[in-house]
């Protein structure tokens, strides 16, 4: 039986992949502000802390998977600088946290749920991108500041990206046998993406972007590929973000990747 925290697995694409995973198995701890083994907010640097501290509790130090789900849309009277905590600081915390819990686990892996709106969202602030990567949260907070959080959005999802594939490359995680990767889900029926269609100013945009394949994804389709990401059939993965969007990225950026290297 293996061991698996779930960060977000109160709702949407984290309470599908508990689901899916409990059902095969698996022990499940979840991690959420709401409907969780474990209430904490990860906006909160002590919110964090707690987390981490009750996850190893629960596991016994000893975890063989991580998927951080827990997240915020961004939304026109939500401040942007609260995307950043929860969003981005919420996420590394917690896979720098766990990750010793990780390394004593069996063929661990870490997933982490980034976003296409990383690519198919013009015009992101990539000096904001930067001062997150950077690591120092008030810095990045006051950058950020507290007006609306649309286009702060895809700023912490990129900057999670880039984490992850600075990271997982490194002694700590490649090293150590921990595989660590991210999904980036387009539009996926779940409470989030229905908040955002609620609002009346970016509600009407959001309808608007539809993908190729003509309809949303389901949260079951992204715990599904979640759970590969887990398996054994998936150590080869090291780095990646998987794009899993009906063909949206494919359809606005058909040629920009593979981005070929110039030396
Ligand atoms: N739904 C989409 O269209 C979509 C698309 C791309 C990426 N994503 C990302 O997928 C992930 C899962 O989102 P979802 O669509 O399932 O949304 P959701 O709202 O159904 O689930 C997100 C969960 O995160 C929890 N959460 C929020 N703030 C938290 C905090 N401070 N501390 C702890 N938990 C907190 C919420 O309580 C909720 O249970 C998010 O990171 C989201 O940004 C969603």
């Amino acid at each position: 039986m293996r061991t698996v925290a779930v960060t977000g697995a109160g709702s949407g694409m984290g309470a599908a992949l508990s689901g899916r995973l409990t059902a095969a198995g698996d022990r499940v701890i979840g991690v959420d502000v709401q409907n969780a083994e474990i209430q904490a907010d990860l906006g909160t640097p002590a919110g964090r802390a707690q987390a981490i501290e009750r996850v190893g509790e629960a596991s016994g130090g000893v975890i063989d998977g991580l998927v951080t789900c827990a997240g915020l849309n961004g939304l026109p009277d939500r401040p942007a600088s609260l995307l950043i905590s929860v969003n981005y600081f919420g996420t590394v915390e917690l896979l720098a946290g766990l990750r010793p819990l990780l390394a004593r686990g069996t063929d661990p892996a870490a997933v982490a749920i980034s976003s296409n709106s990383t690519t198919c969202a013009p015009g992101i602030d990539e000096a904001l991108v930067a001062a997150c990567l950077a690591g120092d949260e008030e810095a990045a907070r006051a950058q950020a500041g507290d007006g609306e959080s649309v286009s702060t959005y895809p700023v912490t999802k990129t900057a999670l990206a880039w984490w992850v594939r600075r990271n997982a490359v490194t002694p700590e995680w490649a090293g150590t046998g921990i595989t660590l990767n991210a999904v980036a889900p387009g539009a996926v029926d779940t409470p989030l993406l229905q908040e955002g269609l609620d609002d009346p100013t970016i509600g009407p945009l959001i309808a608007a972007f539809q993908a190729p394949i003509g309809r949303n994804g389901r949260p079951e389709e992204i715990a599904a590929l979640i759970a590969y990401l887990l398996g054994p059939d998936a150590r080869f993965f090291c780095g990646s973000v998987l794009f899993c969007d009906g063909g949206m990225d494919a359809q606005l950026r058909s040629d920009d990747w593979p981005s070929p290297w110039k030396p």
